[in-house]
């Protein structure tokens, strides 16, 4: 079942371009081959990618008819150290979007994964597009929704979910309006009290490894880079990478998938 473009245009901010693809490799990856044409903000979207990517290299799990996989360019020229806060930013559009149009209260897993009943539901991939002196001319974000997704290759069977059956044609306009929003609004950061208090990680005992030393330590903030600050005894410190494991209601939360 493919997007309908007609639905997706009538909701969808009249500035945004509507790229839509029965099937595609990556939309992330359509995004950067067309970024040289393709000035100004366009959405790609399908419900089937044969070579989602995730964050770290890892795959992302996309199979056809079941969920909704979209690549938001803007046409900003960001940092790297930006590209952490515009996925929190991602994240909360994500959370309103699907609250907006379910009964779901999906909660957020630093740094960009999405989770609803303790399984991993969706998931963000935050890059920036280069001309060829190197000079930054677009952000791409990319989200990735498992909606009726049921059945997960056996290596993330265990934690990964669904959102439920959500419009995907409401949805991609609704995340990309709210997106469009926030970016432009992005020095405001008025999205990280959501961020915050949708996050599952504060209060709770996480684990990183660092330097290849494995660290157990506390959540208890973020800062206003989109920054994990954890304790470990006694001891603050920020984390602007990597990923970390949540021990919650005795389950562990992973996001590899
Ligand atoms: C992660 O969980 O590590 C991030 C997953 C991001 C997946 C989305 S799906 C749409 C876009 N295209 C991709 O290849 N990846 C992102």
């Amino acid at each position: 079942m493919p997007l309908h473009q007609q639905k997706i245009s009538k909701k969808i901010f009249p500035n945004v371009t509507v790229h839509l693809y029965d099937s595609i490799d990556s939309t992330n990856n359509e995004a950067k081959r067309r970024a040289d044409n393709d000035r100004g903000l366009h959405l790609y979207a399908t419900m089937h990618q044969t070579a989602g990517r995730g964050r770290r290299g890892h795959d992302f799990y996309s199979p056809p008819d079941t969920g909704l996989y979209m690549t938001l360019a803007l046409p900003l020229s960001a940092k790297p150290e930006d590209v952490q806060i515009l996925t929190c930013a991602a994240a909360v559009c994500v959370c309103e979007a699907v609250r907006e149009l379910s009964d779901q209260k999906p909660l957020i897993k630093w740094v960009n994964d999405i989770y609803l009943d303790g399984k991993k539901t969706a998931g963000i991939l935050t890059e920036l597009v280069t001309d060829s002196k190197n000079q930054p001319v677009a952000v791409i974000i990319g989200i990735g929704l498992n909606l009726k997704t049921e059945r997960f290759p056996k290596e993330f069977a265990a934690t990964a979910g669904n959102l439920g059956d959500i419009d995907p044609d409401l949805l991609c306009a609704e995340i990309v309006n709210r997106l469009c929003g926030c970016a432009y609004a992005l020095p405001r950061k008025d999205f990280l009290e959501k961020y915050k208090k949708w996050n599952l990680c504060i209060g709770r005992t996480v684990t990183y490894t660092e330097d290849g030393m494995l660290h157990t330590a506390k959540a208890v903030d973020i800062d206003s880079d989109g920054g994990l600050v954890v304790e470990e005894n006694g001891a603050l410190t920020t984390l602007n990478s990597g990923e970390i494991s949540v021990k919650a209601e005795g389950i562990s939360l992973r996001s590899d998938n």
